[in-house]
């Protein structure tokens, strides 16, 4: 626009030079110094205007988050603005960029800013979330330390009031069966769009009846002071591990590093990246670990396994009862809920950071919606929320 002034202004003297020289006579006084007068004033109002934007930036508000202020000119942007989280959860990827987008993660360790590690909270849901109350309280007055995000059944429609700490935290979703790989895929999907956000450093999946048993400090520092991540991971002889084996997966993966373990995991971004970033062994698992292989139950256990095994505790964080035997674990209503019954989950031992510990279990299932009064009742007491 400074270039074009210029030669405007050059244009604006020449024919008023050339005017008094050669056409003087030709043409009346007034009209030349009227033209001289316009040009003058038009340069003027334009400069000005000009210099008024640059001093007094225009600004575009976004109605829902007050911190993307931009200038209207393009600035260069900052490193801050660059890895700003996703202020909405929607977007127009499918899987493939998704993934593709999300499994980039730098070699250098230390970041060049002040970052605070979130908690990445991912519920993998049918629909309605019952222990909304529990979860609500667990994590309020916490906010910069966690995020949420839910997958659900891509025909539930959600309507959490604008003031829950769920409220937009919907990602796109799929159809996901038990025991399939569109299981495993919603939980890539999850873990992808958690990625997203850098702050992001330990990821865990979580279902509807999942409840918190201790408040987000202890959890928060459970999490950040272990060496390792926790994916429940053995190798199990039988029909339900060893069993569910298929050979033509080998040599990618053999017999002896076949491993199984819950579905329910806490990683840290690492294991993240990789489980979101892996095309070898997702090819195998979908064609080879087919009902009745449960391959939720195979896939990112086996493949951690074989990459990283000094990073995993090979233990899940989330407590459950199989103990009354059959396909499905035992589900807790209102009369489970007792003080006795919690001070049993918490009497097993197990090791973290290879010392032995009663504190194995910050998170438990399965509990039916009839369990959430008599929580709410026991948070404080039992769980220190
Ligand atoms: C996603 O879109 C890209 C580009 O159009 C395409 O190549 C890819 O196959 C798509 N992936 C899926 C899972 O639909
Ligand atoms: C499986 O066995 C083959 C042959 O012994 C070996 O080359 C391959 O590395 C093994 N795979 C893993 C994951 O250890
Ligand atoms: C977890 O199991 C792997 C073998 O699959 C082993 O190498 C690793 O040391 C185990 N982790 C811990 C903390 O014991
Ligand atoms: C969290 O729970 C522990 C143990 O119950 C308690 O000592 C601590 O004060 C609680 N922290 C907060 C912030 O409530």
């Amino acid at each position: 626009m400074q270039s074009r002034g210029v030669v405007a202004l050059e244009e604006g003297k020449d024919p008023a030079t050339t005017f008094k020289s050669s056409h003087a006579r030709a043409l009346p006084l007034r009209l030349v110094q009227f033209l001289v007068m316009f040009v003058v004033l038009g340069l003027g109002v334009s400069m000005l205007s000009m210099h008024s934007i640059r001093f007094f930036p225009v600004q575009h508000v976004a109605p829902t988050a007050p911190s993307t202020i931009r200038p209207c000119f393009e600035e260069p942007s900052s490193l801050e603005s660059r890895i700003r989280p996703p202020s909405n959860l929607l977007h127009a990827m499918n899987d493939t960029e998704l993934l593709w987008l999300a499994s980039h993660a730098s070699q250098i360790k230390e970041y060049p800013f002040k970052r605070v590690p979130k908690i990445a909270f991912m519920f993998l849901t049918k629909g309605p979330l019952p222990m909304e109350p529990l979860w609500e309280r667990f994590l309020r007055g916490h906010e910069g330390l966690y995020s949420i995000y839910v997958h659900s059944l891509p025909s539930y429609k959600a309507d959490f009031s604008p003031t829950s700490v769920f409220y937009r935290r919907q990602i796109p979703s799929q159809v996901a069966e038990w025991g399939e790989m569109s299981m495993c895929e919603a939980e890539r999907r999850l873990l992808a769009n958690a990625l997203l956000d850098i702050s992001n450093e330990w990821f865990i999946l979580l279902s509807e009846s999942c409840i918190p048993l201790y408040n987000l400090s202890i959890v928060y520092h459970y999490l950040s002071r272990s060496r390792y991540s926790f994916m429940g991971s053995f190798d199990e002889n039988g029909p339900y591990g060893r069993g569910r084996y298929d050979g033509r997966m080998a040599p990618l993966v053999n017999l002896s590093d076949w491993r199984k373990g819950s579905q329910w995991f806490e990683i840290k971004r690492e294991l993240a990246v990789r489980i979101v970033g892996d095309t070898t062994y997702y090819p195998k698992f979908k064609d080879f670990c087919k009902p009745a292989c449960y391959v939720d139950e195979h896939y990112f256990q086996t493949m951690l396994s074989i990459e990283t095994p000094h990073l995993l505790a090979n233990r899940t964080l989330t407590y459950v009862d199989w103990s009354r035997g059959g396909a499905h674990p035992a589900t807790f209503g209102k009369a489970d809920i007792t003080e006795e019954f919690f001070k049993r989950i918490g009497s097993d031992t197990c090791l973290y950071n290879n010392q032995p510990t009663s504190l194995c279990f910050l998170f438990a299932r399965k509990f039916a919606p009839s369990a959430l009064e008599p929580l709410l009742e026991l948070a404080s007491k039992v769980f220190g929320f």
